[in-house]
């Protein structure tokens, strides 16, 4: 582990508010990060800011007859004021419309630009000759080329998933006017991917420890080639380039939001009164940079900000990007647009920020997309906080309050029941460790629960309330191991429910000193004072969540489900017809357009005992960088067929739903288990 950590979130387009599948994919894995490590007194910056340039910006003014400025002001302090609420201890909140932003991206820039790695490039582009301006990414609109969906955007299709160029588009129109646009030159800077392509090959495939679906993603994008990619649009809202004669021109959003974490610590460290200090973070050798992000930010932290920082030349290049995947919500993809979301400031007019950081924490999308749902969040508040952790805190304190006058008994003469368990609680530290060392939160969060749950069963087992009457020495050492069990809790749940642990600590009278590794055996000492208090987690009735379902489905603009209407049932077979299909369970490590198809994927799965390639006609649903890290099902024993050139070995199940949506059967089973 390196001497300094530095971690960054992802900055939030400051067009609108933070909703519950930015803290899933990002925030929340990064501040629970952050916060372990700062329990273990690891030197660890936890930065990041809003990303306040870019068309959606531009386009969010427009619609409300507003400056791009008083959008970001109106976002950027209301997110940072929602992330405060919710716990996300950030030690900086940056913006990109800082000068501080301003100067150090225009730095980097003109750095590549004097080092001649950009290619100028005559382009031609889509002109709005009404509002007199060029139409870059979102300020077009048009048809999919690739899935047909009438509404997709200048810079990707939302349907399809496909990134795109505004000149693919099929009848494009200016989402500005809604006029045709005209074909006009312009001149733009590119930085030439392909150069990079060997030295980001050899830095990435270095990566070991990087989760599948990163991996799965930057091999499918090294795999169809890099090439060269605009860096500055025909724009007057962003970061001017830098350059004579380049008037209404700025640096393209991706260019410059990444570079936003290091403008963000520079910030930080002048604050600091250590102007230097950015330094040893970003430059130095022993520190350590990690990328919180979701899925749809890979490419340009493992790939394009890369390619930047490694030919300037003075910076660290990431040593994880762990990305998430998404975060549904009641089974559906979230949308902003549909209303489809749950709105942080709304779920904080309702309930507590600890109870939503331990439900979520519990689904983080880590290897695939999960879903929440209200329900679900109830069943965990209730079942498993108030239930099993709050109930055992309880019964502990209140026990030792009434028999033993809130004082922790001694333990003398312990079974071994009461020495087994005091020993769990250090299995258990050692296991949550690991799993916040490797980015595996929800298995941390787990395993805290399990030695609440343990405790609770001791207390059960060793029936304190009957030891009481004849055995005062056994019940004695109950207490103390609970005591001793919650003590430890109070600090593993600290990164996850920083403000319940702080109560807990507080009725405990744990003071101010300690840090992860007094989460041990023995840290309440014998004869302290316990001072129970408020119960700590309170069940979530039935109405509260009725409450915010019902607000769920007034928001959403969505159109009524039409009448579906099922194929027919295919004819009879026999069990034995049935058992011939030798159906695997598989990993899909790598998939690519099959090129000259317009439906066809070439898809790279693991079925445990061995890799293979399937042609899936699913070109049309899916992009291939998406569906890498998937865990599906397949049908092995089919036999081969050559397409396009290439064999196909099997075939990935797939459900059709009645609109002709394709599905994956996907499954938790090893690559290789057999579905029967
Ligand atoms: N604003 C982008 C998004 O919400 C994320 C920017 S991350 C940064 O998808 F690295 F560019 F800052
Ligand atoms: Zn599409």
């Amino acid at each position: 582990m390196s001497k300094r950590i530095l971690v960054t979130s992802a900055l939030p387009y400051a067009n609108g508010p933070i909703h519950l599948g930015h803290l899933a994919g990002a925030y929340l894995p990064a501040d629970l990060y952050t916060r372990f490590h700062r329990l273990n007194g690891h030197d660890i910056l936890h930065i990041c800011g809003s990303d306040e340039h870019g068309v959606p910006i531009t386009i969010a003014a427009e619609k409300e007859g507003v400056t791009p400025q008083q959008i970001v002001d109106r976002f950027h302090t209301a997110n940072k004021a929602a992330f405060e609420r919710f716990g996300i201890s950030f030690d900086y909140y940056g913006r990109t419309s800082s000068a501080m932003h301003k100067k150090t991206s225009q730095e980097i820039f003109l750095e590549l630009y004097n080092q001649g790695v950009f290619k100028q490039k005559v382009q031609q582009q889509l002109y709005d000759e009404e509002a007199a301006m060029f139409l870059p990414d979102r300020y077009v609109k048009g048809t999919c080329p690739h899935c047909g969906y009438e509404e997709a955007y200048g810079d990707q299709c939302e349907k399809c998933g496909t990134s795109l160029s505004p000149t693919d588009l099929i009848n494009p129109v200016s989402a500005i006017t809604g006029n045709i646009p005209v074909i006009k030159e312009t001149e733009h800077w590119f930085i030439p991917l392909g150069d990079f392509q060997k030295r980001l090959e050899e830095w990435i495939y270095s990566k070991k420890e990087w989760k599948a679906n990163v991996m799965g993603q930057c091999r499918s994008w090294l795999e169809s080639g890099l090439g060269d990619r605009a860096v500055t649009r025909d724009l007057n809202w962003g970061v001017p380039v830098p350059i004579e004669g380049s008037e209404g021109k700025v640096l393209y959003v991706w260019f410059d939001a990444p570079i936003g974490y290091i403008s963000a610590t520079r910030e930080w460290a002048e604050l600091k009164g250590k102007p230097e200090l950015w330094k040893s973070y970003w430059q130095d050798s022993d520190s350590s940079i990690i990328h919180f992000i979701g899925k749809d930010n890979i490419v340009f932290h493992c790939i394009m900000f890369p390619a930047t920082l490694m030919q300037h030349g003075n910076y660290n290049l990431p040593e994880n990007v762990p990305a998430n995947e998404f975060l549904n919500l009641e089974g559906q993809k979230l949308s902003t647009s549909r209303g489809w979301a749950v709105w942080l400031e709304e779920y904080m007019d309702y309930f507590e920020a600890d109870l939503l950081r331990y439900a979520l924490g519990t689904i983080l999308p880590e290897n695939k997309d999960s879903d929440f749902s209200w329900k679900d969040f109830q069943l965990k508040v209730n079942g498993e906080l108030a239930d099993v952790l709050g109930n055992f805190v309880f019964r502990t304190l209140t026990f030792t309050q009434r028999f033993f006058d809130s004082k922790v008994p001694a333990l003398s003469n312990p079974s071994s029941p009461d020495l087994q368990t005091l020993d769990e609680i250090l299995k258990q530290k050692d296991k949550i460790e690991k799993a916040y060392r490797t980015f595996h939160f929800r298995e941390a969060i787990l395993e805290s629960m399990n030695l609440a749950r343990s405790g609770n069963r001791y207390f059960t087992e060793t029936e304190p309330w009957k030891t009481r009457g004849e055995n005062p020495e056994a019940c004695g050492n109950t207490l103390h191991v609970c005591l001793q069990i919650t003590a430890a809790l109070s600090i593993l749940f600290e990164p996850v429910m920083p403000s319940k642990m702080h109560t807990l600590r507080e009725q405990l009278n744990l003071g101010k000193q300690f840090n992860w590794d007094s989460a041990g055996t023995s840290l309440l000492e014998t004869g302290s004072t316990i001072t129970p208090g408020e119960i700590l987690f309170r069940k979530i009735e039935d109405e509260m969540i009725e409450i915010q379902i019902e607000k769920l489905s007034k928001s959403v603009i969505g159109q009524p489900q039409a009448e579906v209407d099922y194929p027919p049932l295919k004819s009879e077979i026999n069990f034995d017809q049935f058992s011939a299909l030798d159906i695997r369970s598989a990993r899909i490590i790598a998939a690519e357009k099959v090129k000259k198809s317009q439906k066809l994927l070439k898809i790279q799965v693991d079925i445990g005992f061995e890799k293979r390639v399937i042609l899936s006609g699913i070109a049309d649903h899916f992009a291939p960088e998406d569906i890498v890290g998937k865990n599906v099902c397949v049908v092995a024993n089919l036999a081969p067929r050559k397409m396009m050139g290439t064999e196909s070995n099997g075939m990935i199940l797939m459900a059709e739903e009645s609109d002709g949506r394709l599905r994956f059967i996907e499954t938790d089973a090893q690559p290789g288990s057999t579905v029967n």
